[in-house]
């Protein structure tokens, strides 16, 4: 018998020295570094220098990363057009997928050889950095488009997270809050081979480019098994209500068989290392807001979840109803989750480049024998 490893569980196809993940130990580490070291100490953007380059940023390397992007911070023209080609009610996530075409496409225009596309490692730097310089230009227009607001102009004098906010809502934003949402994007970055990393490194694979690999990266976030279930919490949340709902609303979906959403995980059986850092941002917003009401029902059905199932949050869970107390839709959660992780995709998608192998496993056939069409006569 084949020894199947459904959902490869438990497999390990590769080495990375982008990140670690070691469920014993219950740690995350970026290039060597504590998540929540990094994520209490360090720019949302210099946490992308570090997983792109493998070290932190002096402060001269940071502004000239900053510089570089530069030019790619405002909504370009044409993704504005194709962005606004869509249905107003089209899922943001697949705004965002069509937008990152887009960039790719423009950006790859005029190489008429498929093995160009691939680039040099110095594109490919480059590239990274222009979507991860775009995105919170589209996600923040996603989220304003649905309001009826015209998009707005990245600060100088505001970092990655208070710009992201800025775009999005158009007002100052607190520090606190400021704070709570570049953890988010710092805790979000990377996770070694998720599904959506492990998808960037199999089109990456074939020799295909990164904007391809990105765009079917986003696909695979989508899922609300994945990144899709930071917006799924907060539709759970919203169909409990108030925390005395938790009791009977769990019942009822436990059985019904119901996968509760932010619960669970494939690696972490113990609980997501990177669950307490977020925990405390988002109860820091809850103080900030004065929203006990989200807090009681978040701790309610956490505590009544885990006492039942073993099951315990993970990141998706408490950075769910963080943003939505920042103020982002509900539909716009996983576009910020894929702002944040571009950087891990990339990460890995040049690290794959720099040592590539055809990703190509092999199945169990199990469909019928062999059989024939009737009266087909072989070509001699
Ligand atoms: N709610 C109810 N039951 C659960 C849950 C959950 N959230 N998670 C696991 N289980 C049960 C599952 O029903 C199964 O029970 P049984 O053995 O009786 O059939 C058992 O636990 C094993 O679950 P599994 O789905 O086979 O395990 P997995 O390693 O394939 O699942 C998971 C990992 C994340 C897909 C799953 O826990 C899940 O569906 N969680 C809800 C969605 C979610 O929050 N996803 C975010 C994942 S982490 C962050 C990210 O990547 O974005």
């Amino acid at each position: 018998m084949t020894d199947i490893k459904k959902g490869l569980a438990g497999v390990v196809v590769d080495y990375t020295a982008v990140s670690k993940v070691n469920p014993e130990t219950n740690s995350l580490l970026y290039r060597g570094y504590p998540v929540q070291e990094l994520a209490a100490t360090q720019p949302a953007d210099a946490v992308a220098y570090l997983l792109w380059n493998g070290e932190l940023p002096t402060a001269e390397q940071l502004e000239a990363q900053r510089e570089d992007g530069r030019p790619w911070r405002a909504l370009a023209p044409e993704v504005k057009a194709a962005i606004d080609a869509l249905p107003l009610d089209s899922h943001p996530m697949d705004e965002v997928r069509t937008a990152v075409s887009v960039i790719g496409a423009l950006d790859l225009a005029g190489i008429e050889n498929v093995l160009d596309a691939v680039g040099t490692v110095e594109q490919n730097r480059e590239r990274s950095l222009h979507l991860y310089a775009a995105l919170p230009a589209i996600v923040a227009y996603g989220q304003r488009r649905r309001h009826g607001l015209e998009p707005i102009e990245w600060r100088e004098d505001l970092d990655y997270a208070a710009n992201f906010l800025w775009m999005t809502f158009g007002e100052e934003p607190d520090p606190l809050v400021v704070d709570a949402f570049n953890r988010s994007l710092v805790l979000y970055a990377e996770h070694s081979f998720n599904a959506s990393t492990f998808t960037a490194r199999v089109i990456t694979s074939t020799l295909s480019d990164l904007y391809s690999a990105v765009v079917g990266a986003i696909g695979a976030l989508k899922g609300p098994l994945h990144g899709g279930a930071n917006e799924a919490v907060m539709h759970i949340f919203d169909e409990i209500g108030e925390a005395s709902n938790v009791v009977p609303w769990l019942d009822e979906a436990l059985a019904s068989k119901r996968k509760i959403m932010g619960f669970g995980h494939r690696v972490y059986k113990r609980g997501d290392s990177r669950v307490p850092t977020m925990q405390a941002a988002f109860y820091s917003l809850v103080e900030h807001y004065d929203r006990a009401d989200i807090r009681e029902l978040y701790d309610t059905l956490e505590g009544e979840f885990v006492g039942r199932k073993g099951i315990y949050p993970n990141l998706d869970y408490p950075s769910g109803p963080a943003y939505n107390l920042m103020g982002f839709d509900t539909l716009t959660f996983t576009p910020l989750f894929v702002a944040a992780r571009v950087v891990g995709w990339t990460a890995h998608i040049m690290e794959q480049m720099a040592a590539n192998a055809l990703i190509r496993p092999l199945s169990e056939y199990n469909g019928p024998d062999e059989r024939h069409i009737e009266g087909y006569v072989a070509d001699t």
